[in-house]
Order: structure tokens, then sequence, then C-alpha cells
């Protein structure tokens, strides 16, 4: 089986992570390295070494060996990296969020169709082992029908505070950077709702400090979703159905929560096995994009394009709701 070569556009915190997990992929091999200084990239490969490291984006696109880029940017570049990609005819895996809206998120797609190029979001959770599980149990019937989903994501930024969260030019917020989880996991139990209510709390920039959601869907289930730059909350979720119900007790997007399965009142828990991610969580939606790339796919069957539009037009919905704006809308 061929190497996959991937390069890594912005060698930042999420970059180290997911570069690290590359080594735990046997097909997939880290070429090129590209950041805007070129000291930053060439720091990245004291711990990380690629064959190439570039000094600018444009670079690292313009490198004929590398067949795969990791967009690894603030949210609010997203659409130029990924453009910049595509118009090189790189394939793409984009962190979350995605975009900053649907308009940029419907355009960034549609060139990648007419590019014939590859490109997904990085929305690590949808492979993780406990998160296969939990779709298992639900598609087996273990929770009958899901009337129910609450789930929250809260950290308080450690210092020095990552700037990008709260630049409402980069897409800082919560909801963006975190709420999308509650919100994908949401849109994937439960499907598109039918009514959205929002509110938010706002930080000193403006963008949103907390958010609180609820869907409502016509055959009356409901979710309620939460997230916070500030507090440090548990980050579990709740699926509540018609035969039992499945907790993720803490850092629910993350592979380190725990799996609850309760088929009837609360002392029958049960709790799920999975298989323990060896790094940190991200190699399975490698290797996923490995195996799309291996077989000539244009996008993925899992994260469709499909979904991560829904995901943006959710978002946009809640933030018209809540009153979050970016000078994009
Ligand atoms: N999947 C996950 O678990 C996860 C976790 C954390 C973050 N993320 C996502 O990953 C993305 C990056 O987050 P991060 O925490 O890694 O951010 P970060 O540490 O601030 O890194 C972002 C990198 O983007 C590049 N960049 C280019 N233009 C920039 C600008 N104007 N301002 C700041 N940085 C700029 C920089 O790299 P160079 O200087 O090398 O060019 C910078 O190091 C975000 O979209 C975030 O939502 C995902």
């Amino acid at each position: 089986m061929k190497k996959i070569r991937w390069g890594i556009l912005g060698c930042g915190r999420i970059a180290r992570k997911f570069a690290s997990d590359l080594r735990l992929v046997n097909d997939a091999e880290l070429i090129a390295l590209g950041a805007r200084e070129l000291s930053t990239a060439q720091i990245f490969s004291k711990d990380f070494p690629a064959k190439y490291v570039h000094g600018s984006y444009e670079a690292l696109v313009n490198n004929p060996e590398v067949d795969v880029i990791y967009i690894a940017t603030p949210h609010g570049l997203h659409h130029e990296h990924v453009l910049l990609c595509l118009k090189h005819k790189k394939a793409v895996l984009c962190e979350k969020a995605f975009a900053l809206n649907y308009k940029q998120a419907s355009e960034m797609i549609a060139f990648a169709k007419t590019q014939g190029v590859f490109l997904m979001e990085a929305f690590w959770t949808r492979f993780l082992p406990h998160y296969v599980k939990a779709k298992q149990l639900i598609a087996d019937g273990k929770v009958g029908q899901v009337e129910y989903f609450y789930g929250e994501f809260g950290f308080k930024p450690a210092h020095p505070v990552a700037p990008r969260l709260y630049d409402p030019a980069l897409g800082g917020g919560a909801l963006l950077d975190i709420g999308v989880y509650p919100v994908f996991m949401a849109l994937d139990f439960l499907g598109k709702p039918d009514q959205i209510d929002a509110a938010m709390t706002p930080a000193h920039t403006g963008v949103d400090e907390q958010c609180a959601i609820r869907f409502r869907y016509k055959n009356g289930a409901l979710a309620n979703l939460f997230c916070t730059l500030a507090s440090n909350l548990a980050s579990g979720g709740d699926i509540g159905g018609t035969e039992g119900r499945i907790r993720f007790t803490h850092r629910m997007h993350g592979p380190t929560t725990q799996v609850e399965y309760y088929p009837g009142p609360v002392d029958t828990r049960e709790i799920i096995p999975f298989e323990k991610a060896k790094g940190n969580g991200y190699e399975y939606e490698i290797r996923h994009v490995n195996e799309c790339l291996q077989n000539n796919l244009k996008e993925s069957p899992v994260l469709t394009h499909e979904l991560t539009l829904l995901l943006m037009q959710t978002l946009d919905a809640i933030r018209a709701k809540a009153g979050i704006r970016y000078a994009v809308d």
C-alpha cells in the first residue's frame, strides 16, 4: 500500500497533537510543514521531522510531493486556506469549526467538487471508538426512540490565553470553538431540529463567552446544549430514549470519556468497553482519510459534505438567535 504523504498548514497547538498521532498510522507520512515564518516550522520539525519545512503556506501547497494537507489554523482562516489548497489540487482535512458560516462552507465544498479533490471536516469525535459504540447501541435499538440529548462543553482557557479564542476576525467564541461538539452530536442523534432557541453571554470582544441552545423537534424530542469559556465543566452528555439511556461521563468529545448504558433505572448501569486510543485520538480520523484517499474518494462516506453543511447551517441559525455576528456574515 502506498504511503499517503501529509502536509500540515499552521504549526500551532493542535497541529502538534495531530503530528504525534500521524506516527501511529502505518500508511501515513508527515512529509511537509508550512508556517507563516520559517523559524516556526523549523522549531516544530525538531519534534516532528519532515522532509520539507516551508516558511509560507504558498510554498507548502506548491510542493508536488504533498498528497493531503491538514489545516490547523484558526477557523476564521479556514475558508482562505482550504481554497488555497484546493486551487493547487491538494486533498484537505480541515479543522473544526469548518468555516465561519454556511456561505463560506458551501463555497469550499463547491470548489472541492469543481476541482475533483477530497475535502473533509476534521470532526475527529465521529471516528472515536466510544462514539462509534454509542451510535451502534442506538442503531441496535438499545435506547429505543431517542427523546432527549443533553450535551455540554466548558473550559476556562489557561494562561497565556490563545488570542484566537476571543478574536472575532478569527471566529472566536465558545460556540464555534467547543459548542460545535454538542451541536454536532444533537444533529447526529436526533437530526435537523424543527425549532432552535439560543442565548449567549458576550465576552469583552463581543464574541460569545457562553451559549445555551435548545432544539425542538415535531415528534416531541428535545436537545439542551451548552458551551462556555467561563467554567471548567465535566463536558459530558446524555442520550435519553424510550428503552434506555447512554451517558458520556466527561469530555464526551474525546477518547478518555466513559460510556455508560442504562437499560432501566439508574442502578442498572453497564459500563460499555471500547478500544482505548494509543495516541491523542486523532489517529482514527487520519486512518479514515487515508482509506478514502487510497480508494480515490473525493468525499468521506461518514463525515459527508451534507453533514458539514447541516452543522454550519445550524450554527448560523444558533448565532442568529443568540446574537453572535462575524464581519463576514
Ligand atoms: N480537533 C480538536 O480537538 C481541536 C483542538 C484544538 C483546536 N482545534 C481547532 O484547530 C484550529 C487551530 O487551533 P489551535 O488551538 O491549534 O490554535 P493555535 O495554537 O493558535 O494555532 C493556530 C496556528 O494557525 C496559524 N495562523 C495563521 N494565521 C494566524 C493568525 N492570524 N492568528 C493566529 N494563528 C494563525 C499559526 O501557525 P503558523 O504560525 O505556524 O503559521 C498558529 O500557530 C482551530 O480551528 C480550532 O478550533 C481542534
